[in-house]
């Protein structure tokens, strides 16, 4: 009797972890969070602190936020060794090979790289935490010939982000929903990505180079780059007609609607999709561009009715992430920069508790053949 258990391509519904980070509670359609719900933290409090809780495990108190926000300001200064390194880079250079070259790089400033304690883990999250804000923003606009803007002292982390990126001072509006979502992309049990650091972390490799792993894994379209070409649909789809004829030839053509459909979630809505289109409604009124709200619903009706399918975070993510005039391509990367407070409780529970990822095959090869 084979004591190996079936197969499961993809690993579907295999449980590959334990852990006291998150869950998705796809019956009670919750999204848990060390015991909190994401989309309650969403809405009630920022981006940092569901990063303090992610990597505390419990929300941080007004001094303690303060000491993070101290502690990440600091960080969204990048090293000379790093920017120098922007110009370089050929301009056919995707944002996202951009942001895993990025990454890798801060290693080299990382005198505790490889320490995997709790503590040191923490510290190095946190500078990538502050870092990579300033990496998405500095690489883009550095090939744009733009002037690299440094943070300002009188923004918040969510804030300066926005800012870095688009070079205008975000409102009050634009600058939290940003933040709430950053919050949405922060933590989402064990996706692909998370997964691939948990992974590399398990062989005691250091968290940037788990963190590269994380990155290069986002890129895929079928992970965090969806959200890029969900825009790049509205923005070809552009009227109603336009859409619906789009999704029409794509599905006749079997191809994957981007934005739609979950391995996890399957054919429910993601609950934080139900967040982010109130946002996008929000969003939408302030900027007079209910026009981009509802080619958007629109989208959602006919996937429901002809595929049974669901919008996912990344759908409304991407027009809320055009109207506050996020470029395009930076979409993928702003996930990654949210996730890393997620990716980084996962590397440092994985590296406290440690067990080798190393598993089997079924073999389907010939066998017995000689040279
Ligand atoms: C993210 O894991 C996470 O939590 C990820 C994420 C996170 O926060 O980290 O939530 C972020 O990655 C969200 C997903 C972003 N990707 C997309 O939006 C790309 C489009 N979506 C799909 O490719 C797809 O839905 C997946 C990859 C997300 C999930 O696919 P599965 O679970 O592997 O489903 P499947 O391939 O087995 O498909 C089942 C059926 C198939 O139809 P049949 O061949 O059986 O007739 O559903 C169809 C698929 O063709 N289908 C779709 C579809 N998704 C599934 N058909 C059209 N468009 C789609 N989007």
């Amino acid at each position: 009797m084979s004591t190996i258990p079936d197969y499961k391509p993809g690993l579907e519904g295999v449980i590959a972890s334990e852990t006291k980070v998150s869950l998705l509670d796809v019956e009670q359609e919750e999204i848990v969070i060390r015991g909190y719900n994401l989309i309650e933290l969403a809405e009630k409090v920022s981006y940092l602190e569901v990063a303090g809780l992610l990597l505390n495990g419990e929300l941080p108190g007004r001094q303690q936020q303060q000491e993070m926000q101290q502690e990440i300001s600091h960080y969204l200064e990048l090293p000379d060794y790093l920017t120098s390194v922007f110009p370089l880079f050929p301009s056919s250079m995707g944002m996202m090979d951009r942001l895993r070259t990025g990454v890798s790089m801060l290693a080299g400033e990382a005198f505790d790289l490889d320490d995997r304690s709790k503590t040191a883990n923490k510290r190095k999250t946190m500078h990538l935490l502050g870092a990579l804000p300033s990496i998405v923003a500095g690489s883009y606009r550095s090939r744009a010939k733009q002037e690299i803007l440094r943070p300002l002292s009188r923004l918040s982390f969510s804030a300066n982000f926005l800012y870095m990126m688009t070079g205008s001072e975000p409102s009050q509006r634009e600058a939290d929903t940003f933040d709430q979502s950053l919050s949405l992309y922060s933590e989402h049990e064990l996706p692909n990505s998370t997964f691939a650091a948990r992974v590399i972390a398990s062989t005691n490799s250091d968290i940037y180079g788990a963190m590269t792993g994380a990155v290069a894994s986002l890129k895929g379209p079928l992970h965090g780059g969806a959200n890029e070409e969900v825009m790049k649909m509205l923005l070809q789809a552009q009227t109603p007609e336009g859409l619906k004829e789009l999704l029409d030839a794509r599905l006749a053509a079997k191809e994957r609607i981007m934005g739609f459909g979950h391995r996890v979630y399957m054919k429910k809505m993601d609950p934080r999709a139900t967040l982010m289109k109130k946002s996008l409604y929000d969003l939408a009124q302030d900027k007079n561009r209910m026009d981009l709200y509802e080619i958007c619903d629109l989208g959602e009706t006919i996937m429901a009715q002809k595929k049974g399918l669901y919008p996912n975070l990344d759908y409304y993510a991407a027009p809320v992430y055009y109207l506050l005039g996020i470029p395009i391509e930076l979409y993928t990367p702003v996930f990654f920069a949210a996730r890393a407070a997620g990716i980084g409780a996962h590397i440092i529970e994985q590296q406290e508790n440690n067990r080798l990822f190393r598993p089997r095959v079924r073999y389907t090869g010939p066998r017995g053949l000689h040279p």
